[in-house]
């Protein structure tokens, strides 16, 4: 029986012969239930019989779960190196792609991408950028405080604005694409969203270049050479001039279109106020320029 189990190649035909053996009906089974009818001798060999057996079936069945884990593992090689395979249901998410589209068309208008931080200071976020504190404007921000500091969650991008000019002076040419975040959440507005923010200092800066530039870098966004500009006056504390600008659509194509009659938002701008440039340290005097900013989710679903 001994060389019967070490014989066994597979891991089926060894539960047969246990069963055979050692189950409901097995050969030992029945001898063992004989056992009280046995002499001592006796008894001691059987017993001896059993511990040997179940030791092979033990053994036998150790040695072929590891020749089958062996095995499984040569075949089931993982090769992390590969790169995975295109599949036809994998995409870029849209936002994802934005963010490479607003970037590719900056730079390649010269700008330099800039960052800063989300948890921002009063002054960076608001003071520098000429909303003295209880200002009217403030409450177009309704803005998360954190407790126990002076600090808040940007509400906008344009803090980059102050930290930028600040850190390089002028002339300065930066676009700035990030979080923001407002306690505002229903239908059309969520508590975290996205903005990017353009802005240019340098000397004789005009609205004209301003105008311009929206122009281009939207016709980059839409890749379209139909993109038709209005600007409407409007108010930030930051620019003077101000205004929010709209690009002529086609709700058919779900493309800028020339002569549709229909306009869609796309974000506001104007004239870096002298006050801004002054609290970032560059001389208004010597310096102008413009800035122009917008949210990226709502571009995104254009
Ligand atoms: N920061 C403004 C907002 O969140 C958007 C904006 C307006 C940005 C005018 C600008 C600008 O740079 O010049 O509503």
């Amino acid at each position: 029986m001994l060389e019967q189990i070490k014989a066994i190649d597979n891991l089926e035909k060894l539960q047969e012969l246990y069963s055979q053996t050692f189950g409901k009906n097995g050969s030992m089974t029945a001898r063992l239930k004989e056992m009280k009818n046995l002499g001592e001798e006796e008894r001691i060999s059987l017993n001896k019989e059993k511990d040997e057996l179940t030791a092979a079936f033990k053994t036998r069945q150790t040695e072929l779960e590891d020749a089958a884990m062996m095995a499984s593992l040569a075949t089931e090689k993982i090769d992390t190196t590969r790169t995975p395979a295109p599949t036809a249901t994998g995409k870029i998410h849209p936002f994802t792609k934005l963010l490479a589209d607003i970037g590719r068309a900056f730079e390649t208008m010269g700008y330099a991408m800039a960052g800063g931080p989300e948890i921002e200071s009063d002054w960076y976020c608001f003071e520098a950028l000429n909303f003295p504190p209880n200002h009217p404007a403030r409450d177009m921000h309704d803005t998360f405080f954190i407790k126990g500091s002076d600090n808040l969650l940007r509400t906008h991008t344009s803090s980059v604005q102050i930290r930028e000019m600040e850190k390089h002076g002028a002339p300065i040419k930066i676009y700035s694409p990030g979080a923001t975040y407002r306690k505002e959440m229903d239908a059309t507005h969520t508590p975290m969203f996205s903005q990017y923010e353009g802005l240019v200092i340098d000397k004789n800066i005009t609205f004209a270049n301003l105008i311009s530039e929206i122009k281009i870098f939207f016709g980059k966004i839409f890749d379209s050479a139909e993109i038709e500009l209005r600007v409407r006056p409007s108010y930030f504390p930051f620019t003077e001039p101000s205004i929010e600008f709209d690009i002529e659509w086609d709700k058919k194509t779900g493309r800028p279109a020339k002569g549709t009659g229909t306009w869609i938002e796309m974000g506001g701008a104007g004239m870096v106020h002298p006050n801004v440039l002054k609290n970032a340290g560059v001389d208004p005097a010597a310096y102008q320029g413009f800035a122009f900013g917008a949210g990226i989710e709502c571009l995104a679903m254009l």
